[in-house]
């Protein structure tokens, strides 16, 4: 099963990051996928050139409805050749995205066949995992009750929000407890999962042997070589 880098670049960056980022389209891989999930106003600015490369968002609408000032919709980011969308992270949870917004977002994204790559997390490291086993269930329910196709892929990036950003990292042996966690919880589908949280091109080696399909990246992404050398580790 192929392997997934995904690249969040949160709020940072400008057209002349963006248009550097066309460099990876040079990037060799066998049999890794990359998404590159820039600001929205950037996605015209990144010219995919390469198989494995896609574009993805870090939000969207819960609807498709016009009445929605400053949201933008699955519809509208299709035009621009998006297959993926983050849902989720723990960036916009803290902003007050509830569980149930989530849900709809991952609905959307997924009825206008977008893949969704849905962000859970304990917010403490001695916290358990409780609150990532309810956030994945809240999913999983809306997707029954939406009757979506079970064979449609769906991305869970497992997140512990700790270790975003902070240089601190769950050893294997716990990132692997949250992905049997996320895996068994919602065995009806059909499921990638990520590790994400404080990855650079000095630690990424010692998370390989975990069993995520990928990673993740924040702060990282900004990095073009660094992130090209995680890409072909991980391709390995
Ligand atoms: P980080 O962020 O790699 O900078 O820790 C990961 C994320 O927020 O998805």
């Amino acid at each position: 099963m192929h392997k997934l880098v995904v690249a969040n670049y949160k709020m940072n960056g400008n057209v002349d990051f963006f248009r550097s980022v066309n460099v990876l389209n040079k990037l060799k891989v066998r049999d890794t996928k990359i998404v590159l999930c820039p600001p929205f106003l950037y996605l015209p600015f990144i010219k995919i050139k390469n198989k494995a490369i896609s574009l993805g968002v870090q939000n969207l609408s819960e609807t498709i409805n016009h009445k929605s000032t400053g949201e933008i919709s699955p519809i509208m980011v299709k035009e621009f050749k998006v297959k993926y969308a983050i849902i989720g992270h723990s960036e916009r949870r803290a902003i007050g995205e509830t569980d149930e917004m989530i849900a709809n977002k991952v609905v959307n994204a997924l009825n206008h066949d977008i893949t969704p790559i849905i962000c859970v997390g304990e917010n403490n490291a001695n916290e358990g995992l409780n609150v990532v086993k309810s956030q994945v269930k809240v999913v999983l329910k809306a997707i029954d009750k939406n009757k979506i196709d079970k064979s449609r892929e769906i991305i869970f990036a497992y997140e512990p929000v700790w270790s975003i950003g902070t240089g601190k990292l769950p050893t294997v042996k716990d990132i692997d407890k949250a992905i049997k966690l996320i895996k068994t919880t919602a065995k009806t589908l059909n499921l990638k999962v990520l590790y994400g949280g404080s990855v650079s091109g000095d630690n990424y080696s010692e998370l390989m042997p975990s069993m995520a399909d990928g990673f993740l990246l924040g702060g990282v992404s900004l990095k073009l070589d660094e992130f090209k050398k995680i890409v072909l580790g991980v391709d390995k």
